[in-house]
This record gives structure tokens, C-alpha cells and sequence, in this order.
């Protein structure tokens, strides 16, 4: 563990405003701060940072994200806790003191790092050995051998166990072939096998141009599945990376091409579009539009024209759009993706459609009429209901007036009774967002619980250790004290007892109370979960007495083994309404 020292004066060179800036526009309200959330979309601020705490922290509303700095930049930047404390050390100018379970740590990641250099490069040999099929499938699929080599594609033959063979005979071990995800382990023999066969390998780079990760598509008819991924390893995070972002990142413009899959990026990059990148094998993440937003401003989405493409489309624009950067949709006919349109019509039409894309509003509207009949007057005003619904979404009022006029023309109605109803629009949904944000925070204690998932079964047992939980935030003096009336094995709730037991042992070290006390063996989602709980119980003030009807609370449970809150739930939750109260 990281002296306490250490972590402090690290968390001092680095006030949560400072960092938090650089990612987000901080407003203040109060003595507080508030900015859009940047862990999930939306269009009113409900993250709120706590600057004038002696431990600050930050919460959101919406998502329930939390913690203190080091959580929001392993949260924001895909980063281990290690990672995050050496990216806040960098920042500061500060050296984290090494200890020896930091170096294996790095060791293990440079292994495995090696180890995928070695199998790319095993995969690349066997492309061009004797077993052509990897070779002739990729040149079927019309890839010169320039962009072969560049992408460094390989092949895994029929064997299911050449590389394992080859990298244990350069001295990798079973465990780190596992680990990498190149191998599994037969229930029945308990032999080694390959994961990849009979496939054309895709290496996955990252930014630095190790390789990190691999894809393979079946070089067999009805191949099942069509592409195998790495799942996560201690050196890939799927929803972290984006495939050719190696390359992409070199392009100057300010423009990326985002593309559904391998073979989409090869075909536009051989095309002459350097700036192409795709998301692996998932739906596209908040993180990727992060990465893509550090060297572009504007995206062209270019997804494959079926209704799949089309829906992921629609997701996409959201989330780049909550990161800042602007849409643009490419709209492709005669083909299905891209590979199929270029091989098809060549890169110099592919030019003009991206020249031509359109921007995510006009995509949008037009949209509104897909599966409507607008040569009818039903259709028409079905369409046109979609249509407010759009408009009502921009933001910007100039904006919003000129598309308003150009939707007016297009279905031939009085601008005046189209923005009647857009209006109208915006009205309800003010009404609909205060009702909603009330719902939210009456519902949060229930809803939010993947950590704590006893908490929705034991509301009251869960709010009592909460409290008492707080007081000791507040009180880690008062440690042993709180441990004569509560021991932990009177906690219900299972992440509550783990949490008293920890702070426990924590404190009786004679560490103080921070957030990051918890920071090494807590996920931020945990880390979120311990935030919200001195949140929730900011403005409240709790006492020994407080503390003694809290144990009461849980010591009664132990003795009758019942659940207190069936008997007077009611009750209860407006206590617990009581106390949110006070607090807004
Ligand atoms: P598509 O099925 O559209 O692939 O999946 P494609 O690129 O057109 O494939 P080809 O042209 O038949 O070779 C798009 C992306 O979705 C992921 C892959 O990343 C793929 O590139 N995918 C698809 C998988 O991860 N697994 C699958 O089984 C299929
Ligand atoms: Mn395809």
C-alpha cells in the first residue's frame, strides 16, 4: 500500500477542480461545482463536486459515479488505481515511491506485452507458410500486400496448438497464455489449446504500437463465430481502445471515420483515408468518443446501411455528442459497408460520400419519416410528430429556429403552428424532468445497488449502517467506541460489513480518513457507492445518540433474525424522505 503521506500530499497538488477541468466545463453553484456528467449522457448538470471538503470529492446524481480524484481519473481514463496515482504524480511532478508489489505488477503487464509482440509476429510467419488460405482469403478480399504488412495481419492455421507450442518453447508459461486470452484450458485433458483457428489475425494496437489484443475472422464458410475477440486482459480494455487508432491519430485533419468493424478500416485505409478507426467488436463506449475527441472535432460515422447500422447510428450520435464532438452521418446506397461500396465503386466516390455527409440533425429528421407513408396525410402528421420531438432537442435557439423554418418547407405547414407545438414540447418535458429528478432521488437507494445489492432488501438495516458508517467518516476517533456497540458481525448488508470491517482495521493502523484509504482494494463503483453515502448525509448531523439508535436497529435484527423494515415500512420511508429533504 502507498504511504498515506504520500497520497495526501499528492491529492493537495492536485485539487479535483484543476483536474476535473480539463475534462469537463466546471460551473459553481454555491459553494459547490457542477458540470455534465462526462460517465453518461445528458443535457442538465447533476455531477456535483464538493471543492470546500477537507476530502474532495465529486457525485453524480444521474449515474451514481463518485469518489475523489484519483477514482475520477481511473474512471475517465480507463486506468488501474496504480496508473491513475503515477498519471497524477506525472501531473504534479511528483515520483510515487515504488514498492515491490507496484514493480511485479509492471513486470507481469511487460510480459504480457511481449507476449503478444512474439504471437503477432507468429501469426504474421504463418500467413506466408505453407497453409495459403489466410493469404488467398485476405486476397480475396481484394487487401494489397502493402496494407497486409502495415496492419500486420496474420493467420492461425488448423493445428489448435502451434502457437501455444511455439510460445511455451520461447519460454512463456501456461498462466500468460491464459491470461492473454490465447489459449484455453480443455476441461478434459487439461491440455493447452489455441482460441484462434483457422482465422485471419487482426493485431489491436494502442496509441503506443504495442500490441495489446487480437481479432480473428473464420476463413471458413459459416465460420462460427463470424470474429473472435480478445476478451479483457490486464493489458486490453475493450471499450478503452479503438482499432487503427495508431494510424489515425497521425492524420491531420480534424475529421475521424468511424466504422463498424476490421475489414471496413482496412478497405477505407487502402482507399487513401488514413483517418478511419472502428470500435472492437462492442457497442461504441464513452470512452472511445473520449479518445477520438483528443485528436478530432468531428466524426463521420460510416455504419453499415442495414437497420442495425442504422439503430447503432443513432446511439452514436448521442455519445459523440456528449463528448463534444460534432456527427456527421454518411449515407451509403447500393451497398451494404463500406468495403462492399469502395470495392464496388472505388475510393474516389467514397470521397464524395463523405464529402457529402450529412450532419446529425439532418440525419435525424429525415429519419422521422422511415416506416411512415409522408404521401399521406397520416403518415405525414406521424412523421411530423417525430419531428417535433427532434427539434425540441436542440439546444441552441438559432439553431433550432433554422431548422424549424427548413422542416416547415419540407412538409408544407405554417412555421407558426409547428413552433406552437415544439414549445409545447419543451414545456412538458421541464414539467417531466423536475417530477423525474424528484423520482430519482426517492428511488436511489433502491435502484442504484449492483455493490450493495442486500441494501433493496434491507433498506432500513442499510441506512442505520450507513449512519454509523458516516459518523465514523466524520469520527475516526471514535473507532473503538462504535466497535463496542456494533461489532461487524451485527452489519446485514454484506458491502456495508466489508466496508465497517476495512475502515476498521484501516483506522485502528492509525491511518486518517480519506476516500483513498479505500482506493486500492475498492472498485470505483464501490469507491462511487462509499462517496454517496457521505453525500446522502451531508447536511445531517448524526451523534452518539443517532449512532446507539442505529445499533439498536441492527442489534435487533440479529436478535430476532426479522426484518424491522416489513413491519413499519412505512414509517421508515418517510424518515428517509425526511432526511433526503433536508439536504436539497
Ligand atoms: P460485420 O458482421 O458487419 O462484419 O461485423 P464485417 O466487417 O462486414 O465482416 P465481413 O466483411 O463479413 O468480414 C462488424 C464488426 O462487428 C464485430 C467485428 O468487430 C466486426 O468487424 N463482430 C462481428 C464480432 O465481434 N463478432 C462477430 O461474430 C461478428
Ligand atoms: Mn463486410
Amino acid at each position: 500500500m502507498l504511504p498515506q503521506d504520500f497520497i495526501y500530499a499528492l491529492k493537495q497538488a492536485n485539487p479535483i477542480e484543476g483536474v476535473m477541468s480539463s475534462y469537463v466545463q466546471l460551473r459553481r453553484a454555491g459553494s459547490l461545482m457542477k458540470c455534465l456528467c462526462p460517465f453518461h449522457s445528458e443535457k442538465t448538470p447533476s455531477c456535483v463536486v464538493y471543492t470546500d471538503t477537507q476530502d474532495q470529492h465529486f457525485y453524480c446524481f444521474g449515474c451514481h459515479a463518485g469518489g475523489d480524484v484519483i477514482t475520477f481519473i481511473m474512471q475517465i481514463e480507463g486506468l488501474s488505481y496504480m496508473d491513475a496515482v503515477q498519471m497524477l504524480a506525472e501531473r504534479a511532478g511528483m515520483t510515487v515511491p515504488r514498492d515491490a508489489q507496484g514493480n511485479r505488477e509492471a513486470e507481469r503487464r511487460t510480459r504480457l506485452l511481449e507476449l503478444n509482440r512474439t504471437a503477432a509476429r507468429f501469426y504474421y510467419d504463418q500467413l506466408r507458410g505453407q497453409d495459403k488460405r489466410g493469404l488467398v482469403y485476405l486476397r480475396d478480399r481484394a487487401l494489397s500486400p502493402q496494407i497486409i504488412n502495415k496492419y500486420g495481419l496474420g493467420y492461425a492455421g488448423d493445428s489448435g496448438f502451434s502457437l501455444c507450442n511455439a510460445m511455451i518453447a520461447k519460454g512463456f508459461t501456461e498462466d500468460e497464455l491464459i491470461t492473454a486470452n490465447l489459449c484455453g484450458r480443455s476441461q478434459k485433458s487439461g491440455r493447452l489449446y489455441d482460441r484462434f483457428r483457422n482465422r485471419v489475425i487482426f493485431p489491436i494496437f494502442d496509441l503506443r504500437g504495442s500490441v495489446i489484443a487480437f481479432g480473428g475472422r473464420t476463413v471458413e464458410k459459416d465460420g462460427e463465430p463470424k470474429y473472435l475477440n480478445s476478451s479483457d486482459t490486464p493489458v486490453f480494455k475493450k471499450g478503452h481502445n479503438l482499432f487503427s487508432m495508431q494510424f489515425a491519430k497521425k492524420s491531420q485533419s480534424k475529421r475521424l471515420i468511424l466504422a463498424e468493424g476490421y475489414m471496413d478500416v482496412i478497405a477505407i485505409h487502402q482507399a487513401g483515408f488514413e483517418n478511419v478507426v472502428a470500435s472492437l467488436g462492442t457497442a461504441l463506449t464513452p470512452d472511445q468518443c473520449r479518445l477520438m475527441r483528443q485528436y478530432a472535432e468531428e466524426v463521420v460515422i460510416s455504419y453499415d446501411s442495414d437497420a442495425a447500422g442504422q439503430n447503432a447510428t443513432v446511439k452514436a450520435i448521442n455519445l459523440l455528442r456528449a463528448v463534444g464532438l460534432r456527427p456527421r452521418i454518411l449515407h451509403m446506397h447500393d451497398a451494404k459497408d463500406p468495403d462492399e461500396f469502395i470495392k464496388k465503386f472505388g475510393p474516389p466516390a467514397f470521397r464524395v460520400l463523405l464529402e457529402d455527409a450529412d450532419d446529425a440533425m439532418t440525419f435525424e429528421l429525415e429519419r422521422c419519416k422511415t416506416g411512415t407513408d409522408t404521401d399521406t396525410e397520416d403518415g405525414k402528421i406521424a412523421a411530423l410528430q417525430k419531428a417535433v420531438a427532434v427539434l425540441a432537442d436542440i439546444e441552441n435557439d438559432m439553431q433550432r429556429d433554422i431548422y424549424l423554418s427548413r422542416v416547415a418547407h419540407d412538409y408544407g405547414v405554417e412555421k407558426e403552428i409547428l413552433s406552437a407545438q415544439v414549445d409545447a414540447e419543451l414545456r412538458k418535458r421541464r414539467g417531466g424532468a423536475k417530477k423525474q429528478a424528484w423520482r430519482n432521488v426517492q428511488n436511489a437507494a433502491v435502484t442504484r445497488d449492483p455493490v450493495n445489492p442486500d441494501a433493496v432488501s434491507h433498506r432500513r438495516e442499510a441506512m442505520a449502517e450507513e449512519t454509523i458508517l458516516c459518523y465514523l467518516f466524520r469520527n475516526p476517533d471514535m473507532l473503538e467506541k462504535v466497535q463496542e456497540t456494533v461489532p461487524p458481525e451485527h452489519f446485514v448488508t454484506a458491502f456495508n460489513k466489508r466496508v465497517y470491517t476495512y475502515l476498521s482495521e484501516q483506522l485502528s493502523k492509525g491511518y486518517t480518513y480519506s476516500l483513498s484509504l479505500f482506493g486500492e482494494d475498492f472498485t470505483p463503483q464501490e469507491i462511487a457507492y462509499i462517496t454517496r453515502i457521505s453525500v446522502d448525509l451531508e447536511q445531517v448531523e448524526i451523534n452518539d445518540k443517532t449512532v446507539s439508535d442505529c445499533a439498536e436497529i441492527l442489534n435487533a435484527y440479529q436478535a430476532d433474525g426479522k426484518k424491522a423494515e416489513d413491519l413499519d415500512n412505512t414509517e421508515f420511508s418517510a424518515k428517509f424522505d425526511a432526511l433526503r429533504r433536508k439536504r436539497t
